[in-house]
Formats: structure tokens, sequence, C-alpha cells
């Protein structure tokens, strides 16, 4: 494994839409493990392979239970919602609040080209959407209704309560 430069805003490559993946090749999966490195590294709650300078739709996610891979992720249904403070490891000391559906259920492929489902809740369908948005050329900052100041970062970060997506 290796860990991967994390690429940021202001590189074309963030807003163009990732192709999907076709066969899982050992080159994916390469790509899977650097990112989950790279994300862990970085203390990140997901990465999305455009981060990493790849247009393909592969993306991790963690938020705190374990990582879970997805490949060809698809958001197949939501409820809710919720507005709650996002980062991204590409837009490096910005927060905003964002508005997301609470609930979501995602179909993805594994590494093994299982079709997997996957359902979360709170950071986890935040994580979802955020990620899922980075394969579409989407940033959070686009989507942010507000932005917090630098004084409420600096009070949330010596809380730990927040984490980079
Ligand atoms: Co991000």
């Amino acid at each position: 494994m290796a860990i991967r430069t994390i690429v940021h805003k202001g590189d074309d490559i963030l807003r163009k839409k990732s192709r999907s993946v076709g066969e899982i090749t050992p080159k994916i999966i390469t790509l899977l493990e650097d990112m989950l490195e790279t994300m862990i590294e970085s203390n990140g709650a997901g990465l999305a392979a455009p981060q990493v300078g790849v247009l393909r739709r592969v993306a991790i996610v963690d938020d705190g239970s374990g990582p879970i891979e997805l490949i060809n992720p698809v958001i197949i249904s939501q409820e809710g919602l919720q507005h709650e403070v996002e980062g991204c490891l590409s837009i490096p000391g910005v927060l905003g609040i964002v508005e997301r559906p609470e609930h979501v259920v995602v179909e993805a492929l594994d590494r093994n080209g299982v079709l997997q489902t996957f359902e979360g809740d709170g950071l986890l369908a935040r994580a979802f959407c955020h990620e899922i948005d980075h394969l579409d050329g989407i940033l959070f900052d686009e989507k942010a209704t507000s932005f917090l100041t630098e004084e409420e970062i600096e009070t949330l970060r010596s809380e730990a309560a927040e984490e980079d997506l």
C-alpha cells in the first residue's frame, strides 16, 4: 500500500465526473488499498478516487465503525433531513453546514464484484452523500448553506467533533 497525494480544490479534476468501474482489476484493488491508507493517515471519514487524482467511481467511507469500500455506488433511497457540519480533505480549513438526507440506502459493488447494500444514518449518511457527490464532480462548499467562522472551527477542533470527508 502507499499513501497518495490528496488533490486540493482548484484542481480541475475535482470538477469532473468519474467513470464507472467495469472490471475490478488489480489496479482497482491497489487504488482501494492506497485510498484506505491515505484516508487513515489524513484522519478522514471518507475519501473518493478523484481526490487522489483518479476519475473512477470508487470511494471509501468510515464513520468510526470500520471502512466500507464502494465501487460504482448509487443512492437507491433516502429519507429525512439533517443539517450538520462537513469538511473535506480537498478543502482544508473550511467547514460548512450542508443539508443531507438523515438516512440513505446505498448499493455498490465490493472488491469481489458482489453487489452490497448499505444503510446509513447521521454521519454515515452524510459520508455516503459527500463521497458520491465527489464522483459527480460536486464539492460540499457548493451545497453549504453557511460556513463556520475560524472561531467556531477552533472550538469544534478542540472538541474533536469534526471529521473531514
Ligand atoms: Co470531500
